[in-house]
C-alpha cells in the first residue's frame, strides 16, 4: 500500500475478527518495522511487549474498561520505554561511528538528559508515540487495521507485564483483521484553526 493511501485509510477500529491468526513472520515484521521509527540521539527508548498470552490479555482487558479489542484483535503490543536510556545505552547507541561523533554524541546525551527527569519522561513517551504511529501504519501496509490506545489503569498493566525500574508505559496498540465498518470521521477541527502560518 502507498504511504498516502496508509495514513489516509487508518482508523482506530475497536472491532477485530477474533479467529485471524496473524503469521509469526508478519509480526515480526511489524515489529521490526514500527522499531524503525526515529528517535532522539539514537536512544531507541522503546521497548515492545508482545502480549501473546490468551490469560494475560484477559487479565489487561480488566484493566481497560474492558475494551474488546485488547482480547479479541490479533496482536496486542504494550508500548514502553527506558526513561534512563540516556545514561545506560549512550556508548552502545553510537558504537560503530567514527570515533570523535561518538564522543561527541555521549557527551551531548549527558548534557541533555543529566538531572532533568521531565526531560527524560518526555523524550521516552515521544519515541512511544512515533514508534505507535509507524506500527499502525505498518499494519496498514499488511492490510490490517489498528487502535492505539490509553484507556487503561496504567500501574495494574505495569504489574501484569512486570515492567522493570526506569520503564514506563506509553500507550497500547491493538491490531488485526476489522470486522466492522468505519465510522465517518466526525468533529475534525477547521484546517485553519490547527494550522497556522509562521506563529500563533
Ligand atoms: C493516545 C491515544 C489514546 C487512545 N486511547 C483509546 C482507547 O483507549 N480506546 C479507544 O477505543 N480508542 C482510543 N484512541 C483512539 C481515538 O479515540 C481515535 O484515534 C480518535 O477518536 C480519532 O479517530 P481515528 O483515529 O479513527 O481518526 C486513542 C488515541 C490516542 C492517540
Amino acid at each position: 500500500m502507498d504511504t498516502l493511501d496508509a495514513i489516509r485509510s487508518r482508523r482506530a477500529v475497536r472491532g477485530y475478527d477474533s479467529q485471524y491468526v496473524l503469521s509469526d513472520s508478519d509480526r515480526q515484521e511489524l515489529l521490526e518495522l514500527a522499531l524503525l521509527a526515529p528517535t532522539a540521539f539514537n536512544l531507541q527508548h522503546v521497548r515492545l511487549v508482545d502480549i501473546q498470552d490468551p490469560q494475560l490479555r484477559a487479565q489487561i482487558r480488566a484493566v481497560a474498561w474492558d475494551q474488546a479489542q485488547v482480547s479479541e484483535a490479533s496482536m496486542l503490543v504494550v508500548i514502553c520505554a527506558r526513561v534512563d536510556s540516556w545514561q545506560c545505552n549512550a556508548s552502545r547507541v553510537w558504537e560503530g561511528a567514527p570515533e570523535d561523533v561518538a564522543q561527541f554524541m555521549v557527551g551531548a546525551i549527558d548534557g541533555y538528559y543529566r538531572d532533568k527527569p521531565q526531560v527524560q519522561r518526555d523524550e521516552a513517551l515521544r519515541s512511544c508515540g512515533l514508534v505507535a504511529q509507524t506500527l499502525m501504519l505498518a499494519a496498514r501496509g499488511k492490510d490490517l487495521d489498528s487502535v492505539p490506545m490509553d484507556g487503561f489503569d496504567f500501574e495494574a498493566v505495569g504489574r501484569l507485564i512486570n515492567l522493570p525500574e526506569n520503564h514506563l508505559i506509553g500507550l497500547m496498540v491493538a491490531i488485526g483483521k476489522r470486522n466492522v465498518e468505519h465510522k465517518p470521521r466526525v468533529g475534525r477541527l477547521p484546517f485553519d484553526e490547527v494550522v497556522r502560518r509562521d506563529r500563533f
